[in-house]
C-alpha cells in the first residue's frame, strides 16, 4: 500500500529536522549565555501510517495525502520538556519569531487545564519550505504540532495515556480521581519551583 504521505515523506523529515535544529541552536544560545539550557529535552516524531489513516476515518475526511498534510495538522510533531513554567512561554514566544511561520492554533493547557487536569501549551506552526506542499504551492506551507511541558505534565500524561488503552478497568473512577489530584499537586509544585528560581534569581543580582 502506498504511503499516505505520498511523495511528501522526505519533506516531512526536513520540516521536523529544521524545526528541531532551530530549537536546537537556540537551547544552545540561552545555555552559552546563562549555562542553564531553555529545555530539558525534546522528542520528535512523524505520525504513524497507522494513526494518520485512523484519524483521517474518524475525522471522516478522505483516507488521503491532502488530509493527512493539509488539512490534518499534526502530522509532525515536536514535544519540548522543560524544568519550569516560564520557560515554556519563552520556548512559545521564540517559535512566534521563526523565519516563516504563522501560528495558527495556540492551546494554553497550562492556564486553562482540561477537565482530567492534562497541562500542557499546545501550538500549531504552519511554516514555509524551500519545496512543495500537498496543495501545489512552491515554497510550500507544512504544519508542525508543537506541545510544551515541564517535566511534572509530561510524566503525567504519559502515565494518563496509559489508561486510554486499557478497557475495563473496575478502579477507573478512582484512577480517573487520583490522576486529577496528582496533576493539580503537580501544577503546585511546578508553581513552587519558578517561585524558588526567581528567588534565587533575584537574590544572585544582589
Ligand atoms: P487530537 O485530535 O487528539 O489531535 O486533539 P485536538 O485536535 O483536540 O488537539 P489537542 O491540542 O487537544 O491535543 C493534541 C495532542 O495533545 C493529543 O494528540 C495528545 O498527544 C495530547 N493530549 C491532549 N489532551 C490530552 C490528555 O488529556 N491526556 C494526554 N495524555 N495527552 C493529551
Ligand atoms: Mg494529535
Amino acid at each position: 500500500m502506498e504511503s499516505i504521505y505520498g511523495p511528501f515523506q522526505d519533506c516531512l523529515y526536513r520540516v521536523m529536522d529544521r524545526t528541531t535544529e532551530e530549537l536546537k541552536e537556540y537551547n544552545a544560545r540561552i545555555k552559552e549565555k546563562t549555562g542553564e539550557g531553555i529545555y530539558e529535552h525534546l522528542s520528535t516524531r512523524i505520525k504513524s501510517e497507522e494513526s494518520m489513516r485512523e484519524k483521517c476515518a474518524r475525522r471522516e475526511l478522505p483516507v488521503n495525502t491532502h488530509s493527512a498534510l493539509a488539512v490534518i495538522t499534526d502530522a509532525v510533531g515536536i514535544r519540548v520538556i522543560t524544568r519550569f513554567i516560564d520557560d515554556i512561554y519563552e520556548i512559545a514566544a521564540f517559535l512566534r519569531t521563526l523565519p516563516g511561520t504563522e501560528v495558527v492554533r495556540e492551546k494554553d493547557y497550562i492556564r486553562h487545564a482540561k477537565p482530567n487536569g492534562y497541562r500542557s501549551y499546545h501550538m500549531i506552526l504552519k511554516r514555509e519550505f524551500p519545496f512543495p506542499d500537498a496543495e501545489g504551492n512552491n515554497p510550500g506551507h507544512f504544519y508542525i504540532e508543537v506541545q510544551l511541558r515541564s517535566l511534572a505534565m509530561d510524566s503525567w500524561a504519559s502515565l494518563e495515556h496509559q489508561l486510554k488503552y486499557k478497557k475495563d478497568i473496575p478502579s477507573r473512577d478512582l484512577i480517573v480521581s487520583e490522576l486529577k489530584r496528582c496533576a493539580d499537586e503537580l501544577a503546585s509544585c511546578d508553581l513552587s519551583m519558578q517561585t524558588i528560581r526567581n528567588l534565587i534569581r533575584e537574590e544572585g543580582t544582589v
